[in-house]
């Protein structure tokens, strides 16, 4: 990596250029994996030989019903370029808030030149908005929002990007975490209260409580906490979820980046290499924060790759790392009741041939009763899908796996693994139909998948949720569960959307049937239903508009029937960005959207600093949106 200027790749890219994924397979696993994939697409999915490829009940919708059923409130919109949002006619929208701006009135503005101070970071709003959730309290509206990562050539534009000092690496941790924050609408429209009593920012410094399975274990344990029982941080916040007693679920996704090693001879616990810890950081804190020299703290990685719990209704609450939940690189988190009242909570594995995952709790909900064990006491489980689109949820228990209790919470991918686990094309957002029985998830792409197994050594040849070899297109899986009880172990499945170019392709690289060249995307990612049952679908792909992507245009978010498989772009983001994390006001009538990463000096215009930015919609008609 050294000839590559590593602050402008996105995670995922950095990650690989780290960690190559293990070593290319032999010709002839190719060959048969060629062959097998033969066998499958005859036996299981009919593929077609022209635009309209799917033809299966594995894929549901089709053109002809979305032609002749809509429940959708706008008109789509065509692709963008260019370096702005778009939305559709009849709708406006607004920026809410941007890197940088202040949630406390003695932060310093944001200087073009030298971006945040050091003293005014943990004052402000961080970069790279991602998942968000909204909460009334009292009569007040609280958005919890992650800062995933950093962009360093924004955050230390004095020194080019890179982390010369303790305070570059204090900025950037400050940058990151999540932001609780009051927020208003007024006549000019959205606004954050600064200074709210609610307002909070929670960085890569802020104590928090490790409960669950691996609390205490030796593994947890390190010379500034030798107990084990409390972490300082959460980091890589990517997607989110919302539990039903009201708190926020923050989800630690890319955190083996944050670590290194001072020694370069430091030899490295085996168990690093399944999750890609090495001994170059990212950001290179290891070099001003001995926490992250992982030489000196061999442990601290252990204590990060979790869900965290959050009550965004009380600023002085600690936040809490439910272990039981498992340790991986966590997407979002999508909980539901089960009939019983047990709690689950489905999520994903963002990286190549990792996995999907249910928890379910041992006690159950009730309105008003106690919730504190309910994400601490329970069962993980791992998803294997079968190519005669039946499944099961595999519990991961000390039998199943040879391992035990915490174990199983710190080494989940070992531990699925062991029991066969589906390797998947990147698990992102799931997303669980309010007013049905299933659940979705976005497998969002996967250029490994035939060409190398993932980094547990597990083979990744292409398999019923995942039918396409070097899949730079994506899908969107879906699952029911037996007897409509997201509680149980069995399910059915299919696809609701294989993403494509049928403009380019004309075999399975085309997509779905639902996918034409008027709603044509890439790399589905952030997801979220909405009130009436409508999925709305972001994108995080190649806005290249070129090749296999050409008439794709920059990343978007669209919204999709369950029923019918109609999918219409609404929105568009500037050139460069990434658009995830969705969230309504209390009353429906403003939908809040992150636009992370822009490519374009973005929201402020032509020589202002690309800044990242929650937008706030609305019909112009103020009618309800979700
Ligand atoms: Fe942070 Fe997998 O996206
Ligand atoms: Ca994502
Ligand atoms: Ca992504």
């Amino acid at each position: 990596m050294k000839d590559i200027d590593t602050t402008d790749l996105s995670w995922d890219d950095w990650d690989e250029l780290q960690r190559p994924a293990a070593e290319s397979v032999a010709f002839d696993d190719v060959v048969e994996a060629a062959i097998s994939r033969r066998g499958f697409l005859s036996g299981i999915v009919a593929y077609g030989s022209g635009a309209a490829v799917m033809g299966s009940g594995l894929l549901s919708g089709t053109s002809a019903e979305a032609q002749t059923v809509s429940r959708f409130g706008f008109t789509p919109i065509p692709i963008q370029t260019d370096g702005t949002v778009h939305v559709p006619d009849g709708y406006s929208w607004q920026a809410l808030i941007s890197w940088g701006d202040p949630l406390f009135s003695d932060a310093e503005p944001l200087s073009q030149e030298n971006g945040v101070s050091v003293g005014s970071s943990d004052r402000v709003f961080g970069e790279n908005t991602d998942g968000m959730e909204l909460f009334v309290v009292g009569a007040r509206q609280v958005i919890a929002v992650n800062h995933e990562y950093v962009n360093t050539k924004v955050n230390l534009p004095a020194s080019g990007g890179e982390t010369t000092s303790a305070d570059d690496v204090l900025t950037l941790q400050n940058m990151q975490g999540v932001t609780v924050m009051e927020v208003a609408e007024g006549p000019d429209g959205w606004g954050v209260v600064v200074d709210s009593d609610l307002n909070r920012r929670i960085t890569h410094n802020t104590p928090m409580t490790i409960a669950g399975p691996a609390a205490g274990h030796p593994l947890m344990q390190t010379a500034a906490d030798p107990a084990g029982t409390t972490a300082l941080g959460t980091m890589n916040n990517c997607g989110a979820g919302k539990t039903p007693w009201g708190t926020y679920l923050t989800c630690e996704e890319n955190f083996n980046g944050y670590f290194g090693s001072s020694d370069p001879d430091f030899e490295l616990p085996a168990d690093y290499a399944r999750y890609g810890i090495g001994k170059e950081g990212r950001y290179g804190y290891e070099k001003f924060d001995a926490r992250f020299d992982v030489s000196q703290n061999p442990n601290e990685p252990h204590r990060f790759g979790y869900i965290v719990e959050i009550d965004p209704s009380d600023p002085t609450s600690t936040p809490i790392k439910h272990t039981a939940l498992g340790r991986f690189k966590h997407e979002n988190a999508a909980a539901v009741i089960a009939p019983d009242g047990r709690v689950v909570v489905y999520m994903g594995d963002d990286e190549r041939g990792e996995f999907m995952y249910k928890y379910v709790s041992n006690g159950v909900y009730t309105p008003g009763g106690p919730t504190s064990a309910l994400l601490d006491d329970g069962q993980l489980y791992v998803a294997k899908f079968n190519n005669d689109l039946t499944g099961q949820w595999v519990a991961l228990t000390p039998e199943a796996t040879g391992m035990d209790a915490a174990e199983i919470a710190i080494f989940s991918r070992d531990a699925a693994s062991a029991v066969g686990a589906t390797t998947m094309d990147r698990p992102e957002w799931v997303a669980v139909n309010p007013v049905a029985a299933e659940g979705y998830c976005c497998l969002t792409n996967n250029r490994n998948r035939g060409v190398k197994p993932n980094a547990g050594g597990d083979d990744t040849s292409a398999n019923g949720p995942n039918p396409r070899n070097e899949n730079n297109y994506g899908q969107i899986v879906r699952w029911y569960p037996s007897n409509d009880d997201h509680g149980t172990d069995t399910l059915t499945w299919d696809l609701y959307v294989m993403a494509g170019n049928p403009t380019v392709h004309d075999d399975a690289y085309g997509g779905s049937s639902n996918v034409n060249a008027g709603n044509l995307f890439n790399s589905p990612d952030g997801m979220q239903f909405d009130s009436t049952g409508l999925l709305w679908i972001q994108t995080d792909g190649n806005d290249s508009n070129e090749e296999g992507f050409a008439g794709m245009g920059n990343n978007q978010m669209l919204a999709g029937d369950p029923a019918t498989g109609q999918i219409e772009r609404f929105l568009t983001g500037p050139k460069g960005s990434e658009v995830t994390g969705l969230t309504w006001s209390a009353d429906r009538r403003t939908m809040f959207v992150g636009i992370q990463h822009p490519g374009a000096p973005f929201p402020d215009g032509e020589g202002m600093l690309p800044r990242s930015t929650i937008v706030a919609v609305k019909r112009d008609d103020n009618a309800m949106v979700g």
